[in-house]
């Protein structure tokens, strides 16, 4: 079931649309417009709906927070240093919106602070639309974007991004819900869920969070998420950490494609409820929410830090600075389609 509201004004002086679908067992998830933004994904356990992504008490405050709850991240999601590139011989200098330095996320007026269109409506999904002209942020080539959220019967949330380019350009988009599966009001800490990655290697970052190392092996570090471990077991133990005051990382997946294994599960605090995520993306930036502290929250209050967990399905960041990396992807070659396919499955046990 899809229905439509209209909303507060957005920045562009018009109202937000905002859309619910909801499924058979009652799980609810609510998008809105602006930023493609994933603003609710309320989901029955034990006869009750919790809501388990970090959101604001209204869509205006939602979208003029700074920590990218549930947006679409693009046309470069996470960091280029220096906000710059060179492709094909040419330098291009972006928008820099992290320390008046680096590009983040895309710049000041990225995917997220953009009205998409929606361009289809079925019974369980949405698609919104986003044309990103030569220059944006910017990057060279007109961009046609796309991503449609659908709610699966089985309690899983697909997001799929696609897009098509007139010029090679760096394209990394993705999702940026955080999760809290006891619960956003719950107060409970994300430091204590459970969490399992396949990955094998993580990539080393300095206090900006520009990568700064080759790819480093997870072995005989808190990097270590191979079997299921506490968020909180090796919280801050090492140094790479500490750069970053927490997880903020790139994770390098062992295996992509949404096949029976998952690359991410979370599990809650109380073990009640749990997400495994399946992504055909190269990597998973997993950021425990290191300076969440002051997000407005739902109920006219703030987020603490470590209120929600951001599991973003993406390329390795600064990837157009590092041609090592462009066979993981982020480099998109024009006139070829881009797709990306993301599957948040939630269950509860
Ligand atoms: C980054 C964090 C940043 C957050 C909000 C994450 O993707 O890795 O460093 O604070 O987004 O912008």
């Amino acid at each position: 079931m899809i229905s439509i509201k209209r909303e507060e004004v957005a920045p562009d002086g018009k109202p937000f649309q905002v859309v619910e679908i909801s499924n058979a067992n009652g799980m609810k998830i609510r998008l809105s417009d602006w930023g493609a933004t994933w603003l609710s994904c309320r989901i029955p356990v034990k006869q009750q709906l919790r809501e388990v992504v970090l959101g604001c008490e209204s869509v205006a405050q939602h979208i003029a927070q700074s920590a990218y709850l549930g947006a679409s991240v693009g046309r470069f999601a996470n960091r280029i240093a220096n906000a710059e590139f060179i492709l094909n011989g040419k330098r291009y200098s972006l928008d820099a919106n992290q320390q008046g330095k680096h590009q983040l996320h895309g710049g000041s007026s990225g995917f997220a602070q953009q009205r998409w269109t929606i361009t289809d409506q079925q019974h369980d999904s949405v698609q919104f639309s986003l044309f990103s002209a030569d220059g944006d942020q910017g990057f060279p080539g007109n961009v046609d974007a796309k991503v449609r959220f659908g709610l699966r019967a089985d309690n899983a949330v697909l997001v799929e991004y696609s897009a098509l380019s007139d010029q090679d350009t760096p394209l990394n988009l993705t999702n940026h819900a955080y999760f809290n599966l006891d619960g956003e009001s719950a107060d409970q800490s994300i430091l204590q869920h459970r969490l399992k990655l396949q990955a094998d290697y993580y990539l080393p970052v300095d206090n900006a969070g520009i990568p700064n190392a080759p790819l480093k092996r997870v072995e005989n570090s808190g990097f270590d998420f191979r079997q299921t471990k506490l968020i909180a077991q090796d919280f801050l133990q090492d140094q790479d950490q500490k750069t970053v005051a927490g997880y903020d990382h790139a994770f390098l997946l062992a295996s992509q494609g949404i096949g029976a294994e998952a690359q991410a599960e979370l599990i809650s605090g109380n073990g009640d409820l749990s997400l495994k995520v399946f992504t055909d993306q190269p990597a998973i930036q997993v950021y425990s929410g290191n300076f969440l502290a002051g997000t407005p929250n739902r109920t006219c209050g703030v987020y603490a830090n470590h209120a929600g967990i951001a599991l973003e399905t993406q390329a390795l960041p600064d990837t157009p600075n590092h041609p090592e990396w462009f066979k993981y992807g982020g480099i998109s070659k024009a006139g070829e389609p881009y797709k990306k396919t993301t599957l948040f499955l939630f269950a509860s046990r």
